[in-house]
């Protein structure tokens, strides 16, 4: 494929990866890589708007992560907690719509409130839509899709047969986003853990010795180039 064929490239979805160690070649605690990490994500977010891209959602915080030690998820709730009341600002005064996906249950009240709050204020921003996944896991997600499917037939509002690839898709948290079209994951781990299962069905994947922290808009760019010259079959010939 050459440049001037370039794949569609609607959704980047991104796990965000390595700033523990980060932090620990630095002699720093943990939380230092987190804070440099959310840095990350303003950059990464502004070249992903310049780049054209739609929809880019990011893995903050998955159900797996409450089991870290409680010093290090009060320290990334903390932060969040001020991200929520500077940071998400900016990059919503950036024309980006920001909205949320996980189990809001799990996390703490005012950290909800401040998340509808802004998904609120965004709806109307159409530059790009930015996904934050936050106690976030796949399984959990179809898990929950399955229950609703199964209390509507139960209710006798849907037949077994009713149900399709798209009425599934409605019951995610997902629904009304494209699927990624790349998957990143950074700091050289190659693993999915637990993110958008059902969504990546066919995502070109890329794999960035690149630790979080260090993402810029250089690295983001350089996998978008990569990108454009893979070629998709979509299970065709
Ligand atoms: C994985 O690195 C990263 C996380 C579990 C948290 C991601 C959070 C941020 C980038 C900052 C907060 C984001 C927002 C939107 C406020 P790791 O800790 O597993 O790194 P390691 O594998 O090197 O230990």
């Amino acid at each position: 494929m050459t440049d001037n064929k370039k794949n569609t490239l609607q959704h980047i979805a991104i796990i965000m990866d390595g700033n523990g160690r980060w932090a620990t070649k630095r002699g720093l605690p943990r939380l230092a890589g987190h804070k440099k990490g959310a840095e990350a994500v303003k950059i990464v977010t502004e070249a992903a708007a310049e780049a054209g891209v739609k929809y880019l959602t990011l893995y903050a915080f998955s159900t797996e992560n409450w089991q870290r030690s409680p010093e290090e998820v009060n320290g990334l709730m903390s932060l969040l907690r001020d991200y929520l009341k500077t940071d998400f600002k900016e990059i919503q005064e950036k024309g980006v719509r920001i909205r949320f996906i996980g189990e809001r249950h799990m996390l703490a009240s005012d950290i909800v409130e401040e998340m509808e709050k802004i998904e609120k204020q965004t709806i109307n921003n159409d530059r790009m839509t930015l996904c934050i996944a936050l106690s976030y896991g796949s399984r959990q997600e179809i898990v929950q899709a399955a229950r609703k499917i199964a209390t509507l037939a139960k209710r006798g509002d849907i037949l077994p047969e009713d149900v399709d690839i798209k009425m599934f898709s409605d019951m995610l948290y997902t629904k009304d986003m494209p699927d990624p079209d790349l998957v990143i994951r950074s700091s050289g781990e190659q693993r999915i853990s637990n993110y958008l299962l059902w969504q990546v069905a066919y995502a070109e994947f890329y794999f960035s010795p690149v630790l979080w922290p260090d993402f810029n808009k250089e690295t983001l760019n350089a996998i978008i180039e990569d990108y454009n010259h893979r070629e998709r079959r979509y299970g065709k010939a």
